[in-house]
């Protein structure tokens, strides 16, 4: 009997099928190792990586100063509960708000786990600031949003692949038209209302980038309605759009800043709520917690993480190469490419082509020739490197993603 020889991928892939949920689509490379903008499959070949963990690695894999910070402090504590003080609770809660202008930071683990904090924090603001009746708070929400997977979370996705058969719902949450800030006033005349909230750019939506101007006034229309402005900038913040969160480039201070992914640089998950202390001290002592949020070595990490956005220019970097590489993406003028979008290095494009399959295709191709990219809701394909990629690795890529178009011919 002949017997069939498996790639080293292969049998990797297949132990991950039988034993691990199937939760996931992954494209079929299997990483072993990072650095930089690169990452390494099982077989040694190197890739450039251009989903950048949702944008969780805008520092890029294994950043040194990041990793050394790690192993250091791994080696003196890194965990104690909140039972007890940590002697970098104070430290890091002091940097991340001066870091950015707010009272207060309430730390957890998991991107989804802040925004919880953040509904949390916001309808206790309504009922015991503004006065809302007691349980019929709502929090306005967008089509077409994505902040995570908690049963309460998904209630308010439109998206019928994370919602369907997980019921039943939370309610309190009121769906309108993303980018609509017509929409967002009518609905602020609901006075049960406490709290807007919004990706300023939606990522996993396929980089959806609103109209100039409509962050600014959906901020003024909370304002003048007495409700929370919650910005999730997860995935858009920390830099990857060209400003150090997305709301910047509006001029925008978010009531309630949620952060995450890259906030620990890849290392662990690390994401955390800041605010004010009318919206912060609204919860008191036993009313909300996380055993590992906050703990002494995500403190270290992430401090060490957001020091090196700034001493690295990142920013800059970010916003400066995002228009080069939208340009020359654009340039190659192919007849696939149906729409070039984003903004820093938080890019999308939308694939032109009658094979629904053709994103998919195309990546598999971009894989083969060593860029690691993924589609999002079909015909979206976002393309999000570490921030640390430099202009020639930029044309290196925009010649594989040339190249590689041709498989759709
Ligand atoms: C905008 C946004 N919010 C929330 C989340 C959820 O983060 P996590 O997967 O860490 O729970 C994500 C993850 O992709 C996201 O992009």
């Amino acid at each position: 009997m002949q017997t069939i020889q498996h790639t080293l991928t292969e049998q990797y892939i297949e132990r991950e099928e039988k034993y691990n949920a199937h939760n996931y689509h992954p494209l079929p490379v299997v990483l072993d190792r990072g650095k930089g903008v690169h990452v390494w499959d099982v077989e040694g070949k190197r890739y450039y990586d251009f989903l950048s963990g949702y944008s969780a690695i805008n520092q890029g894999h294994c950043h040194p100063t990041i990793v050394k910070a790690f192993v250091e402090q791994a080696q003196k504590l890194t965990l104690t509960s909140r039972a007890f003080h940590n002697s970098l609770m104070g430290e890091f809660a002091e940097y991340i708000t001066s870091y950015f202008g707010y009272d207060k930071v309430l730390p957890m683990n998991a991107g989804v786990e802040a925004v919880e904090t953040a509904i949390k924090l916001v309808r206790r603001w309504g009922y015991t600031v503004k006065g809302i009746p007691n349980n019929e708070a709502k929090i306005i929400v967008c089509d077409g949003n994505f902040h995570g997977r908690t049963v309460n979370v998904i209630s308010f996705s439109n998206d019928t692949e994370t919602h369907n058969g997980f019921g039943p719902f939370t309610p309190g949450y009121i769906i309108i038209p993303y980018g609509d800030a017509n929409a967002l006033e009518i609905a602020l005349k609901d006075p049960t209302v406490c709290g807007f909230l919004l990706e300023p750019i939606q990522g996993e939506a396929g980089v959806l980038v609103p109209e100039d101007g409509y962050l600014k006034r959906s901020f003024e229309l909370c304002k003048e309605a007495n409700v929370l402005f919650m910005a999730d900038e997860i995935q858009t913040g920390l830099a990857r759009t060209g400003c150090m969160l997305a709301c910047d480039h509006e001029n925008v201070r978010p009531d309630v800043l949620i952060l995450g992914k890259a906030l620990s640089g890849g290392m662990m998950p690390v994401s955390a709520v800041l605010c004010d202390d009318e919206i912060m001290l609204t919860i008191k002592p036993g009313e909300h917690g996380s055993t590992y949020g906050g703990n002494p070595l995500a403190c270290k990490v992430s401090m060490t993480a957001l020091q090196v956005l700034k001493d690295e220019n990142m920013t800059e970097n970010a916003a400066v190469l995002g228009d080069y590489f939208r340009q020359s993406l654009r340039a190659l003028n192919n007849k696939h490419i149906g729409l070039v979008r984003g903004k820093g290095l938080l890019n999308a494009i939308v694939i032109n082509h009658p094979d629904k399959d053709a994103a998919w295709t195309l990546c598999l191709k971009l894989r083969d020739n060593g860029l690691l990219a993924k589609p999002t809701h079909g015909d979206k394909i976002r393309f999000a490197p570490p921030l640390v990629i430099t202009k020639e690795q930029i044309d290196d890529c925009v010649a594989i993603i040339a190249n590689s178009l041709d498989v759709l011919n």
